[in-house]
């Protein structure tokens, strides 16, 4: 796995001075990251520290204060980009899953791959086919989202998002909505993932998953990345008090 080496030019995204403010409410100070072609990064942080802000800097959901970002080596910050070009490249996965409620299952997971890349029908419908299957939604195309469990509308949304062939994918919290029971099957489908090589940013507070699937986990507080490195050293033997505290916290819950 890639977990070393990450420079600009092979870096799926880098992230370079980045602060951010809302109004007089400094959110992010100044954040520093590059996740590499292929590797999978965890970021972890307590509530509030701006682990969904930095996430939504990167697609430009948030216009950063200051600071650069690029994304497969476009700059999404300078004025000229193309940001259009840029966000169908990048998969998002929300905590919520935003499905449509009035469409089926397969045609949520068709409808931007129609409206957005113009793919014609039928090769929208075999794509999305081949993206629930992945997902092990086969047999739930014909659904509506109000018949699915909640662990199942989230995999239906990461089969929506793969359908779009996205270079890499932001996960914001992906189970943090779910019943405990249906955690699993939500993060097995994002280990697969991760073993198929995706270059995946995943904001999670599922300190396991982080422990096994991530290259490297990059601790958040205050608007900060406080350390980041390999899941076994922050997470197992943090170098950092604050990250100490965290990790103490929630895994007394
Ligand atoms: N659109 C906004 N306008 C004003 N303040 C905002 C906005 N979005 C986020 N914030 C503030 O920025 C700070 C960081 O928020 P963010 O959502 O990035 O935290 P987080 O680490 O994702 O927290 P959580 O774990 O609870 O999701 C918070 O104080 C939040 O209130
Ligand atoms: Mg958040």
């Amino acid at each position: 796995m890639a977990g070393h080496a990450a420079t600009t030019d092979t870096a799926a995204i880098s992230v370079r001075g980045l602060h951010k403010s809302f109004g007089p409410l400094a959110v992010l100070k100044g954040v520093d990251l590059e996740v590499a072609r292929g590797e999978v990064v965890c970021v972890v942080g307590p509530s509030g520290s701006g682990k969904s802000t930095l996430l939504r800097c990167v697609n430009l959901l948030e216009e950063p204060t200051a600071g650069t970002v690029r994304v497969a080596g476009v700059e999404v910050t300078h004025p000229d980009c193309d940001i259009d070009g840029v966000r169908r490249r990048i998969g998002m996965v929300f905590q919520s899953f935003n499905l449509f409620g009035h469409l089926s299952v397969l045609q949520n997971v068709m409808i931007a791959q129609r409206r957005v890349l113009r793919r014609p029908a039928a090769v929208a419908r075999r794509i999305a086919r081949e993206n629930l299957d992945r997902v092990g939604l086969a047999e739930k195309a014909d659904a509506y989202p109000a018949q699915l469990s909640g662990g199942q509308q989230q995999r239906a949304a990461i089969a929506r998002s793969l359908a779009m062939n996205p270079e890499l994918m932001l996960f914001d919290e992906p189970t943090s909505a779910l019943d405990p029971e249906l955690v699993g099957e939500v993060l097995a489908v994002m280990r697969s993932l991760a073993d198929e090589g995706m270059t995946m940013m995943v904001v999670t507070h599922e300190m396991g998953f982080a422990r096994e699937v991530a290259d490297r986990v990059a601790f958040m507080d205050g608007g900060a990345i406080v350390e980041s490195g390999p899941p076994a050293a922050v997470l197992g033997s943090p170098r950092q008090a604050r990250t100490r505290e965290f990790l103490h916290r929630v895994l007394q819950q």
